[in-house]
């Protein structure tokens, strides 16, 4: 007696895509087979007949109750991963920012402190660094050993305490890829968009639109080729956060062409909005950074993603109450940065993508949720549907039709998503064999999320191989 069967879906699996059963016991796929009459008892038989059944997908980066100057972002742990959960998402990688003067391991472990007993879906961290010291780089192999082997550095951000300095940077690539992991970087020329911020308010030029006028494309391009040329000096694997201009994407296209193991992730909001909405009287409610762009951005992006430059659609959700975008209206510096997006991301994608024919289902499925595993380290145990592999399961019904009004957030008067109309929604979603999301009901609990220790295959990080 199996705990669950998923009969009849149109599955993709690594090896393409088929009518399947997939058998599950113990939190565990445990097969895989083309449909047999004979596979029919379990506790629970779901037919999944001309649905899509896909692995669950992972999410690299969310930014879940994480405070940033004076305010903190509203979806906490559970309501983040709830709202993961009805997008398809069983698997979040969020941030332990380091305070200055303190460890790596204490942010880490406040972080599982305020996580732990809320999550919904399974979670790990990234550990940020912004104040580097000796103690901070003898840090790095324990909390590599500990299973958490990604550091997430800022070049910009100065006001948040976040940035680190160029020869800072330079030390902890050197000493994480000493150690066999991985610095995620938020690429973008700090002292640059400060003095264009000083010029812009100068001239009194203080609207939404001016903070992509403070952030034109050059400043991620220079960003991006100066964590490039300080990776290839360390022999140091890099994942860029949340490209969003063409001439980044250039740059990270011939890093890998040269065979550096440079990855980099692009977010929905930059494939589905451009600069324009930032002109408009609700322009605040986009701000984000790096900022969204001109359409020839957008469709280079949307390039990269078939011709496999990025690798990897994250959402960056960091969702902020609206008054902490309204309080900006006439300043743009007041503006918190950041877009909630952590449900949107695969109904997006999918509707956006697969069904206008600009990725295909199998693409999708390695954007949302294979690579992010490859790279981070969690496959095969997630972004797969594989014997062995964690029963994290979406079914997803292609033809759904549905308004995205109505999200499962404490911001659902955030209005960048109103009256967009998607096809194709998660209809059934499962973390480790068990079903927490049915027909737009939440069937999970607080706390059932667990933390991942990770490992990163050292192949990744000696040649970009996704
Ligand atoms: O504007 C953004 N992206 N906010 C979240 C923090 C970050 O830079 O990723
Ligand atoms: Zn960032
Ligand atoms: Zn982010």
């Amino acid at each position: 007696m199996f705990d669950l069967i998923i009969k009849n879906g149109i599955t993709v699996l690594p090896s393409g895509i088929m009518e399947a059963d997939i058998l599950i016991n113990d939190e565990k796929v445990i097969g895989v087979s083309i449909p047999r009459s004979d596979f029919n008892t379990a506790k629970r038989v779901i037919n999944a007949r001309a649905k899509y059944v896909l692995p669950g997908a992972v999410d690299p980066h969310t930014h879940f109750e994480n405070p940033s100057r004076d305010i903190i972002t509203a979806h906490d742990f559970r309501i983040g991963t709830m709202a993961a959960a009805f997008g398809g998402t069983t698997t979040i990688i969020d941030f332990a920012i380091q305070k200055h003067g303190e460890s790596l391991l204490k942010s880490i472990e406040e972080r599982r402190r305020t996580a732990d007993g809320k999550v919904v879906v399974d979670y790990s961290l990234h550990s940020g660094i912004t104040d580097l010291s000796s103690e901070v780089l003898a840090e790095i192999p324990k909390i590599i050993n500990y299973g958490i082997p990604a550091f997430k550095v800022f070049m910009t951000y100065r006001k948040e305490r976040w940035q680190i300095e160029d020869g800072e940077f330079f030390e902890i690539l050197k000493q994480v890829a000493k150690n066999e992991g991985l610095v995620c970087v938020h690429a973008e020329n700090g002292d640059i968009i400060e003095h264009n911020i000083e010029r812009l308010l100068k001239k009194g030029k203080t609207s939404p639109f001016y903070h992509a006028v403070s952030r034109p494309n050059f400043v991620e391009e220079e960003a991006i080729n100066r964590a490039i040329i300080f990776s290839r000096e360390n022999k140091a694997a890099l994942y860029i956060v949340h490209l969003s201009t063409e001439e980044g994407k250039k740059a990270i296209f011939k890093a890998r062409e040269d065979g550096y193991p440079i990855y980099t992730e692009t977010c929905p909001h930059y494939l589905i909005f451009t600069e324009e909405k930032l002109r408009k009287s609700d322009g605040m409610y986009y701000i984000m950074s790096p900022p969204l762009r001109k359409q020839k951005d957008t469709t280079a992006l949307w390039k990269g993603l078939e011709e496999k430059t990025i690798s990897v659609i994250s959402s960056d959700d960091a969702a902020y109450l609206p008054r902490y975008k309204i309080r900006g209206r006439d300043n743009f510096t007041e503006i918190a940065n950041g877009v909630p997006g952590v449900e949107t991301r695969l109904p997006l994608v999918f509707s956006e993508g697969v069904n206008k024919g600009r990725i295909s289902l199998e693409r999708m499925v390695e954007l949302l949720c294979a690579n992010p595993a490859k790279i981070f380290g969690l496959y095969p145990k997630k972004g797969v549907i594989a014997p062995g592999s964690d029963a994290d399961i979406v079914i997803l019904d292609p033809k759904k039709k549905l308004f995205l009004n109505n999200l499962h957030t404490c911001i659902d008067e955030y209005p960048i998503y109103k009256n967009i109309e998607i096809t194709g929604i998660p209809e059934v979603v499962i973390l480790r064999g068990k079903v927490i999301m049915e027909e737009n009901t939440f069937l999970g609990d607080a706390g059932q999320g667990k933390f991942v220790k990770r490992k990163i295959n050292p192949e990744v990080l000696r040649n970009p191989i996704c």
